[in-house]
């Protein structure tokens, strides 16, 4: 951190919900522990379970004992914490509600409360976005025409949308009562180190920029592979499926991220600038070439999942070919694939080079190439491999492909911040670098959009669990 932190009041939406409980509540509370926060903030958390302040610290203590118990050392410093939480019962979608809110707000500075700096933050599933801001707007919690000092923001989690007619009317609600700048939509993928990273490794070092183009790069492919399934997010599974779940944002901007161009500088909107310029020259999909470009899958079993319909048809895994028509990148493929119950959890970026024009040195008259790779590990591993030929101990002239490779926690041992510890405090503190901005999120859906309708109905096909996804998925490699 640079400065320090404003004092703030955060008010958090879906405050009863798996988020706050599994990475909200266990985030605050590091960021607390660690001496991050301000000397005056306070968790004021919306629910509808009719708690009371101290019955719902009492659910808060529990919940993080549940998910991030090694972070309770010091219980004493956790009830000092905890006396920070303030609980108001509301109904999102009836008005008087938020006067109560508002008088929570003020509980603590009378009607200064309300010009102090105020961080809503919205972990509620998408459809009621629109219905808390409009309340909050009524209630005089919104973040345009006002006159007092204090910042107010808003931080949105995903889905942002199901489509990009959702997405326009969900960002044009926004927009009505907070200003663009006042906007975090938060894609916590962009909080993990190694994808940060992404643009440390192309920007600041000298050797792979000049590399990093249609001319010497013949293949990106990016894999966000889960063993596990949907863990019982049947409901919300069947509106989503993989594609708006993974890939419209966590994949594409991993895309953007690895095709971006440099910035003209280190500030939010000329990074937001270039990976909006990745996205906008993406290929849409169409139905004529679907089949070379999309193919979709669902695991056996998905079916028999709480909340999910006997016959549904949701995809639980993509594979994807997209073309970045760009200067830099037009005729390279990036490919995609994404899935749950793939056997093994992986996420990688695998950047694949073009061999050398000439290669001597295969095995025994077969002269084949092993081309150089680039491999960023985002996930289990947090590494940068080099994969390049080196000669075989022996008589033989043959190479056989080696490794050279970076382990951030090797490097750099020691407690790092999560994802949510480090947007969270981008939020507060003010940069959106890393949050998603209101062109890009619409031009993702833009492509999600067309991916969907270019499959026209088709049916996902089966895969068994534990396995790599259909055999199907081979074809987009043409
Ligand atoms: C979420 C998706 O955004 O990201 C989940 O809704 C997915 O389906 C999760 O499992 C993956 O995040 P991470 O950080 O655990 O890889």
């Amino acid at each position: 951190m640079t400065k320090p932190l404003d004092n703030f009041t955060m008010v958090l939406f879906g405050a009863s919900g798996d988020l706050a409980a599994r990475k909200l509540f266990p985030s605050v509370y590091q960021l607390y522990r660690w001496g991050h926060l301000p000397k005056s903030w306070r968790l004021i958390c919306v629910g509808r379970s009719g708690q009371t302040h101290e019955s719902f610290r009492a659910y808060v203590l529990d919940r993080v004992m549940s998910f991030a118990p090694e972070s309770v050392d010091d219980r004493q410093r956790f009830e000092e914490f905890c006396r920070r939480i303030f609980y108001v019962d509301l109904h999102l979608d009836q008005p008087e509600g938020y006067a109560a809110l508002a008088g929570e707000i003020r509980h603590a500075h009378g009607e200064e409360g309300l010009c102090n700096n105020l961080l809503f933050y919205l972990s509620t599933p998408p459809g009621l976005a629109p219905v808390i801001v409009g309340n909050l707007v009524r209630a005089g919690l919104g973040g345009r025409g006002r006159e007092c000092p204090g910042w107010r923001k808003i931080v949105v989690e995903k889905p942002f949308g199901k489509d990009l007619q959702s997405a326009l009317e969900l960002n044009r609600i926004l927009g009505e009562a907070f200003d663009e700048s006042q906007v975090y939509r938060i894609d916590h993928y962009l909080g993990k180190e190694p994808v940060q990273n992404i643009m440390v490794f192309r920007f600041s070092n000298g050797m792979f920029e000049p590399l990093w183009n249609r001319q010497y790069i013949a293949q990106v492919q990016i894999t966000i592979a889960e063993e596990f399934g949907i863990r019982g997010r049947g409901a919300y599974y069947e509106e989503a499926g993989l594609l708006r779940d993974i890939v419209q944002n966590h994949g594409l901007q991993l895309l953007a991220a690895v095709a971006m161009e440099p910035p003209v500088e280190l500030e939010p909107e000329a990074i937001r600038d270039e990976k909006c310029k990745v996205l906008r020259s993406m290929r849409l999909f169409h139905r004529e070439t679907a089949s070379d470009t999309v193919v979709t899958g669902q695991y056996e079993g998905y079916r028999g999942e709480k909340g999910v319909a006997p016959d549904s048809t949701v995809e639980t895994f993509a594979a994807l070919k997209f073309m970045v028509d760009s200067w830099r990148w037009s005729g390279v493929p990036f490919y995609m694939k994404a899935g749950k119950c793939l056997g093994r959890s992986v996420t990688e970026i695998v950047i694949t080079f073009r061999c050398p024009p000439q290669n001597f040195y295969g095995s025994s008259g077969t002269v084949s190439c092993t081309p150089n790779q680039v491999i960023l590990g985002i996930q289990p591993d947090e590494t940068v491999a080099i994969r390049f030929g080196a000669k075989r101990p022996g008589e033989e002239m043959v190479t056989d492909p080696v490794f050279m490779k970076f382990d951030y926690r090797e490097s750099f041992p020691g407690e790092g911040l999560t994802p949510y510890h480090r947007l969270l405090l981008d939020a507060i503190e003010g940069n959106q670098m890393n949050f998603i901005r209101r062109d890009s999120l619409e031009r993702s859906w833009e492509i999600i959009d067309s991916i969907r309708e270019s499959l026209d109905g088709t049916v996902p096909e089966p895969y068994p669990p534990n396995s790599p996804g259909p055999d199907s998925a081979q074809r987009i490699y043409g």
